[in-house]
């Protein structure tokens, strides 16, 4: 259906940080399939970990125990504050079991909190969620218990003391809705109020979380524990797999029936996670994430400081925004020419997500090329149209 606007680039390869079209022709990839592909494209070690689970078995319903996902759910919970896992196949579903489980925790307090220009994903109640009006339009009715408070707003929290909902949910950098990073002080004002109110505080690591931002969950760099935590994206490195960690005071209200999934945990996708979590926790890529982000922020601040119309480069780790004074659209088009992908978050923010063992080659390589981009633009547009 056409959902989708889509460039005219046909891949059919990939591997690492690049990707080649039908063509022959090879781009140097910025993207990683909107955050999913932090270890690149077909690590080998995700490649060799779904090839075994291959020969052995695919599918197996939730009516039997499924080693692979529980050997998942072991690794997430030990590298995570959180002590319980439910698998689904996707970040939407996963916010969904989220949803259902802060009511199952709540019979008397149908209210969530969630933030304007927030992303929770395109089923009903993940929409219902998400803080942009113009991704609800047409719609409606959406599902009633979201009301939307101001991001990195002192304000917005004593709204939250006024009248306390069951929980709040946000993510910690805000990523479709422009890469916009939570302030630490806000977060940790949240965080208090939730905890003397007794609400529970559900975050959103579709995109920030499995290294994105250079910890593995974002939450770690605001020094606070959330009581329930959503993943997906990354998770599997490109292979379907969503899930849904929460505390075991809050998990333990689920109980057999509460929610299932057909497919979530299936042994080839949990077997991709296992071979993602354990790259992610024993090797140096979060190292590599952080200093790889430190790199490309300098370097881009110095082209922020060549072209005018670059307005701000915001974010962290290597989920970075490009604030532009113009249409973000005319600088990934652009860039296409040049053989390098970036995506867009919101009309004027170019959005920059390479994978997360990016090689400083790459990142030297990225900015060089990326320097010319902008000077085609500033030649060949009037950018602030
Ligand atoms: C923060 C966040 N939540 C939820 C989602 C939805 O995930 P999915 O597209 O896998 O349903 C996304 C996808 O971009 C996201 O960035």
């Amino acid at each position: 259906m056409n959902t989708y606007n889509r460039f005219p680039i046909t891949v059919d390869k990939a591997k690492g940080g690049y990707v080649w079209d039908i063509d022959g022709t090879k781009y140097l990839d910025f993207t990683a399939g909107i955050a999913t592909c932090n270890l690149g494209h077909v690590p080998d070690v995700v490649k060799d970990s779904i090839t075994s689970q291959l020969e052995k078995v695919w599918h197996c319903s939730n009516l039997y125990q499924i080693a692979p996902q529980q050997q998942l759910a072991d690794l997430l919970t030990a590298n995570s504050c959180l002590d319980q896992v439910f698998f689904c196949n996707s970040g939407a579903e996963a916010n969904e079991a989220a949803i259902k489980l802060v009511r199952a925790n709540n019979p008397n307090n149908r209210h969530i909190v969630a933030f304007r220009q927030s992303f929770h994903g395109r089923t009903l109640a993940a929409l219902s969620a998400t803080g942009q009006k113009k991704l609800h339009s047409g719609f409606e009715p959406l599902m009633q218990g979201f009301t939307f408070l101001t991001y990195n707003d002192f304000d917005s929290l004593n709204v939250l003391k006024e009248n306390p909902p069951a929980a709040v949910m946000l993510e910690l950098v805000q990523g479709e809705g422009g890469v916009i990073p939570a302030e630490q002080s806000w977060v940790e004002e949240l965080v208090q109020v939730c905890t003397n109110a007794g609400i529970l505080i559900m975050i959103d690591e579709i995109q920030t979380g499995m290294g994105r931002t250079g910890t593995f969950f974002a939450y770690e760099q605001y020094g606070f524990e959330p009581d329930i935590v959503t993943l997906a994206k990354g998770l599997g490195s490109g292979f379907p797999i969503g899930a849904m960690l929460a505390k075991d005071g809050t998990a333990n209200a689920f109980q057999p029936g509460s929610h299932g999934s057909t497919f979530g945990g299936n042994p080839l996708a949990t077997a991709a996670g296992i071979a993602t979590v354990t790259e992610m926790t024993q090797s140096n890529i979060l190292e590599n994430c952080g200093q790889m982000s430190e790199m490309l922020f300098a370097e881009l601040k110095n082209l922020q400081a060549e072209y005018s119309f670059i307005k701000l480069i915001r974010g962290k780790g290597l989920l970075i925004g490009i604030i532009v004074d113009g249409q973000a659209i005319q600088i990934v088009k652009a860039a296409i020419k040049e053989n390098l992908l970036v995506t867009m978050a919101g009309q004027n923010v170019v959005r920059i997500l390479p994978p997360l063992n990016v090689t400083a080659e790459d990142v030297s390589l990225f900015c060089e090329q990326f320097r010319n981009v902008l000077q085609t633009v500033s030649e060949k547009f009037y950018i602030n149209e």
